[in-house]
């Protein structure tokens, strides 16, 4: 069963562990995760960016499918179907499609403007007992000039938005999505703990997981992080694995042309991935 993804982010917050937040691209990167996920007892967030939406044929598709897995692969751990980083449609259209979570980034907005359309959607996915996930604006990065820093949150702003009653916040501390810079200048804490100090027990989540030092992603979680998305790391594992088999020139041996032969590595790699995720965020045994 889908299930909206506040209870298993509460829990995590008082646990001091985070759930990692996957994104899908399609059936076997669905099914690796959902498997590890059930093998490691570990609730699990599948995220569903916009184009990869649409990639796997639209938001209908996608439930239809996660279902469908979940059912015939006897999943019980707690599954979160999430849009990642949606615009208001797009979380609507989630909604109406069947999605238990779902974030919408008024990040680009004002800041009234985000709250005036993060209000109605809290609204709307309290009523159906959904899971909503905002982000808050940049305001740092421009001022020191720093080449390759991610965005950093304003508190206040932060603290504006989870009293508008969300499910999880995300806020930006100098991460980014994708491989960081080489002159990346790390994670911020102090803004983080400033952001956990003023919005309480509010998961917080942290965007752009891939390649962030194991020593920082601990340390995140011990100020408040509940929610960890990755993704760059599933694919960049997958495609090293899938390389390596047609570079050993398996396609030409036997039936090794077989499409369930050829992405058969790739799986094993998302699936080892998606396990070294888990360990670092402790979330195995949690389900
Ligand atoms: P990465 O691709 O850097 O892992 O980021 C994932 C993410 O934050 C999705 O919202």
């Amino acid at each position: 069963m889908l299930v909206s993804a506040k209870e298993m982010l509460v829990k995590a917050k008082q646990g001091k562990y985070a759930v990692g937040q996957f994104n899908i691209n399609n059936l076997e990167w669905t099914k690796a995760i959902l498997q590890t996920a059930q093998e490691l007892k570990s609730p699990v967030i599948l995220g569903v960016s916009e184009g990869a939406g649409k990639y796997m044929c639209g938001y209908t598709t996608v439930v239809g499918m996660v279902k469908g897995m979940i059912n015939e692969l006897g999943i019980t751990v707690p599954v979160a179907l999430h849009l990642d980083h949606g615009s208001y449609e797009a979380a609507k259209k989630c909604i109406e499609a069947g999605f238990s979570s779902v974030m919408f980034d008024g990040s680009h907005y004002s800041i009234e403007e985000n709250i005036e359309k993060t209000k109605e959607l809290v609204e709307l996915t309290d009523k159906l007992g959904l899971s909503l996930e905002a982000e808050v604006g940049a305001i740092g990065g421009e001022e020191d000039g720093v080449i390759g820093g991610g965005e950093v949150a304003d508190p206040n702003e932060c603290k504006m938005i989870a009293d508008l009653g969300v499910s999880m916040l995300a806020a930006g501390i100098g991460n980014i999505h994708g491989k960081y810079p080489e002159n990346w200048g790390g994670l911020n804490f102090d803004v983080l703990d400033d952001i956990q100090k003023l919005t309480g027990d509010m998961p917080l989540v942290l965007h752009g997981g891939t390649g962030i030092p194991a020593d920082m992603i601990k340390r995140a979680i011990s100020l408040g992080v509940s929610k960890i998305n990755v993704n760059t790391e599933c694919q960049l594992s997958f495609t090293a694995a899938t390389r390596k088999y047609f570079e050993e020139g398996k396609d030409l041996q036997g039936k090794g042309f077989d499409p369930r032969k050829v992405l058969a590595p790739g799986v094993e790699a998302i699936k080892a991935t998606v396990k070294e995720k888990m360990e670092l965020f402790g979330s195995i045994g949690k389900a």
